[in-house]
């Protein structure tokens, strides 16, 4: 049976982005009767930053926002990371099953430490990859939504879950855990699945509102390029107005919309909040000016996100419910997370 899990690192404000890559798919995927994990991953957040001023208001900020959202944490499980100490338990053995080269590789740990030299580089950010495997491992979680900037980060899971699941091969077969399944033609008796990212739909990649080739992210120093989830309707509508495009009417067909960057995001996002595709949104807006488009646009965004800004903050005022969530979503994560630990244990050898 599909097991999904994902996480978001509580460091600063959810942008679009995080909801149409991520929190939107979340909520379709618990609609559609799967067991969901929702994890906010505070542990994750060290490597952004050691020491955080505001650490419980960002946890509780982004459980407000599932909650907000429509994720209900009573059908699925809404937590964060270090109320389950298996997550870094999990990590430790999967930091000796990976290798540093695969860690590396990431372009995102690229990215961050360019121009860096390894004295100002934390073990942790290096090692990111291999808790974000234990995250969803930790479940034996098969499907995970994310944004299409995490896609790397998630074969790199695969390729520590097909390591372990190969060099243990032979004590897993022994403790009598696991199956059967070919890889290549390889015949392997794995105790992990494969996880499979779900990084569809017509946003995977939100850009930059003031530049088509960046991604929307956090770390902008533009709030002009980014819509917060708290963002009220005149800051959306503000950022909208403003948003750069092309002096081009809106193609007729998606294939139109290739080498026009801008075009192609405010596109994509109106499809997503619509939840619809590229192409529906061009039979009824192709042919038509910016001017026309970014009225509609506003209103969609508005009526989409300024509710959930409002439960937001409705739920941030009040902290208790979300604690007690968290608390309730812990304690119901510790017990599958045990389960497959004193697995991994037994497999490894370790006496209890
Ligand atoms: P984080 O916290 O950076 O981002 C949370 C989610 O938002 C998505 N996202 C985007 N999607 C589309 N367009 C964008 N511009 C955009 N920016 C961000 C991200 O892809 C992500 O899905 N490493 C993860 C957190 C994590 C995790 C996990 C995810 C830790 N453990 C296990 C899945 C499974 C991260 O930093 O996401």
């Amino acid at each position: 049976k599909p097991l999904v899990f994902s996480g978001i690192q509580p460091t600063g404000n959810l942008h679009l982005g995080n909801y149409l890559g991520a929190i939107r798919k979340f909520v379709a995927l618990q609609a559609e009767n799967n067991d969901c994990i929702y994890c906010v991953v505070d542990l994750h957040a060290l490597t952004a930053q050691l020491v955080h001023d505001d650490m419980p208001t960002q946890i509780r900020s982004i459980t407000a926002a599932f909650l907000a959202s429509g994720i209900d944490p009573v059908k699925s499980i809404v937590f964060n990371q270090s109320a389950v100490p298996q997550h870094a338990e999990l990590a430790w053995i999967f930091n000796c099953v990976a290798r540093i080269g695969w860690m590396e590789r990431m372009t995102q740990f690229k990215d961050k430490t360019g121009g860096k030299n390894a004295e100002q580089v934390s073990l942790g950010l290096l090692a990111y990859p291999s808790l974000m495997a234990a995250d969803i491992l930790v479940y034996r979680a098969t499907h995970v939504p994310v944004g299409e900037d995490q896609k790397q980060h998630l074969e790199l899971a695969r390729d520590i879950a097909q390591k372990f699941n190969i060099d243990f091969g032979a004590h897993i077969r022994k403790a009598g855990l696991g199956t059967d399944v070919l890889v290549g033609d390889e015949p392997v008796h794995a105790y992990f699945p494969m996880v499979e990212p779900l990084i569809g739909g017509p946003a995977p990649r939100v850009m930059s509102l003031k530049d088509g080739t960046k991604k929307m992210s956090k770390s902008d120093p533009s709030d002009l390029s980014r819509i917060n989830l708290t963002d009220d309707a005149d800051a959306i509508a503000r950022k909208i107005r403003k948003a750069k495009t092309d002096p081009d009417a809106l193609p007729l067909e998606v294939a139109g919309l290739a080498g026009r960057p801008e075009a192609g995001n405010l596109v994509g996002i109106y499809a997503a909040l619509s939840d619809t595709t590229r192409e529906k949104v061009l039979e009824q807006f192709g042919g038509q000016q910016f001017s026309a488009f970014k009225p509609a646009l506003v209103d969609l965004a508005v009526s989409v996100l300024s509710p959930i800004g409002e439960e937001m903050r409705r739920l941030l005022d009040a902290p208790d419910h979300i604690d007690a969530v968290l608390r309730d979503g812990g304690a119901r994560a510790r017990e599958i997370a045990e389960k497959t630990m004193q697995d991994v244990r037994d497999i490894i050898g370790f006496v209890r």
